[in-house]
């Protein structure tokens, strides 16, 4: 098997290459998903050159693996590195322009996105939302018992919450239309499975071969291109809305990027943070009972007279009081993107000239790709003991039953907790992506305990395997995950 060892000569500035077979990195990265060693590479990789940078090829694309605190700092402060043109070729199999002024439109989405997230417009939003936690709060409850046991009801919260943050999130920056007909909003969710999951990954190395992954691709693209041209004309129409897409519109912008931007960024990573947030909470008693105590004291602060229910008191709270009042369910939410994304990030080096790695003497040569694999960081020992532990506690002060006071202070090094990005590109849906999880978990959590449990109902022992490790990015779980909830017997509970 030729080793890419043999095909890059190793000269002064570039980056060791890691001596695998050639065909081995093809198939462990992008083909054999499932059985890839793909962590394994990364982190041997890692460990096989001193300054823990190392390089490989992927067909004919040379990707410099960055791990130490020098390519920390190039991957996430370049300037020259870029996002865009690393995406659109690493991730989406597209062949790029390698020219790092081309953005696809990136810089233009945030800057309507960070616009339609403002805090006004979210707390406009606030009403509808609540609507549509308050249903799903309903169809838990009425939902049929387990057969194993007719106290516990089950979901696999991947099929439930992940739905509901989908729905959320098209509420402030989506289509009205689909929204106000069941139907178009489980097409437009059915499409939008169809086309995320449907990645060619032997596109990345052969960018021009027809795959029957991509024609599937195509073809749910087409089907979301077509759902959002219907709305579209409508509008031309006349048809006005105060919704996201009639604000775009009115700016004359390309509202069919905008939309895929959001669905390509924002639905699978929030939907499936938000879903495995309730799984490790299922599956952690102590942290469940610490982000309900947090819930109580809120409803009890804000609770207006004693006939108001838990439900009635989170239904009225500010987007102020969800923003600031919930540090522990918010530290557990970042705790569980830590635990739940797995795989690296890339960038394109597409701006002509070399990119030194800090003071290494190292660079990722111009037209090459530079990664950064998360675990790099979030799987470091020394910076989160016990690191595969859901352990929310890790960011939070000893005041409110934290360890963060005690732990090592490596943590304030700059890139060390990368679940949001870091330096250049921190994601602008965080803000979203926070209040609406915390929105949904703790109106959970005031109404149902969680336990870990089969499809029948009855409680799972064994203990919990937690997500892929050797995933290329998050992901729903291969094997279907439930959990079982009951209404709580005492407290701010809503009962039933
Ligand atoms: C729990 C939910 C989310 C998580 C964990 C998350 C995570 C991330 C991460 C890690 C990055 C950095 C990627 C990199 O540096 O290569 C990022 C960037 C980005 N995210 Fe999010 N994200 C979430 C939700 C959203 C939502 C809801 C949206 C919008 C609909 C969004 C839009 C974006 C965009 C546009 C970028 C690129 C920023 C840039 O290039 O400067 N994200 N996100």
């Amino acid at each position: 098997m030729a080793t890419i060892v043999n095909q890059f000569d190793v000269v002064r500035g570039l980056v060791r290459p890691y001596a695998w077979p050639l065909v081995a990195i093809m198939l462990l990265l992008f083909v054999l998903v499932p059985l890839a060693r793909r962590r394994g590479m990364f982190m041997e990789g890692r460990g096989y050159s001193a300054t823990g940078n190392f390089s490989f090829f992927v067909g004919r694309k040379h990707i410099v693996s960055l791990g130490g605190l020098d390519g920390r700092k190039t991957f996430f402060e370049s300037k020259n590195l870029s996002v865009s043109q690393g995406a659109i070729e690493l991730l989406a199999g597209l062949v790029s322009t390698n020219d790092d002024r081309e953005d696809y439109g990136a810089q233009d989405f945030i800057k309507s996105f960070l616009t339609l997230t403002r805090p006004e417009i979210l707390a406009r939003k606030l009403p509808v939302l609540t609507d549509d936690i308050h249903d799903f709060r309903q169809r838990l409850s009425l939902a049929p018992a387990s057969p194993a046991n007719p106290q516990w009801r089950v979901i696999n919260p991947f099929e439930t919450v992940y739905p509901l943050m989908f729905k959320l999130i098209l509420r402030v920056v989506g289509v009205s239309e689909w929204l106000e007909d069941a139907k178009a909003l489980d097409r437009a969710l059915w499409a939008f499975c169809g086309f995320e999951s449907n990645c060619s990954r032997t596109r990345i190395v052969f960018p021009s071969l027809v795959t029957l992954t991509h024609a599937k691709k195509l073809f749910f693209g087409a089907i979301l291109y077509m759902a959002i041209e219907k709305v579209v004309k409508q509008r031309k129409a006349g048809k006005r809305r105060d919704d996201a897409l009639q604000f775009l519109l009115d700016q004359d912008k390309d509202v069919v990027r905008f939309l895929f931007s959001v669905l390509m960024s924002g639905i699978t990573t929030q939907g499936c943070t938000a879903s495995w947030l309730t799984v490790f909470l299922a599956h952690s008693p102590a942290w469940q009972a610490l982000c309900r105590a947090e819930v109580d004291a809120v409803v009890a602060k804000h609770r207006a007279n004693p006939s108001q229910s838990a439900d009635d008191v989170l239904e009225g709270l500010s987007l102020q009081t969800w923003e600031s009042e919930f540090p522990v369910t918010i530290a557990s939410f970042r705790e569980t993107i830590r635990l739940a994304m797995p795989g690296a990030m890339f960038r394109k080096n597409a701006s002509g000239t070399a990119i030194p790695i800090g003071d290494t003497g190292e660079v990722v040569p111009d037209g090459s790709y530079a990664s950064f694999h998360l675990d790099n960081v979030h799987m470091d020992s020394a910076l989160y003991p016990d690191p595969a532990a859901f352990n929310p506690g890790r960011y939070l002060s000893r005041e409110v039953g934290g360890s963060y006071d005690d732990l090592n202070l490596k943590q304030e090094e700059p890139h060390t907790y990368v679940g949001w990005g870091s330096g250049r590109h921190l994601c602008p849906g965080m803000r979203l992506a926070k209040w609406e999880t915390t929105m949904v978990v703790s109106r959970l959590l005031a109404n149902f305990d969680l336990e870990p449990s089969d499809r029948s109902g009855s409680k799972v022992q064994v203990p919990f395997p937690g997500p892929d490790r050797n995933g290329y990015r998050l992901d729903k779980p291969k094997v279907p995950i439930f959990i079982r909830y009951k209404a709580r017997d005492v407290g701010g509970s809503v009962g039933e």
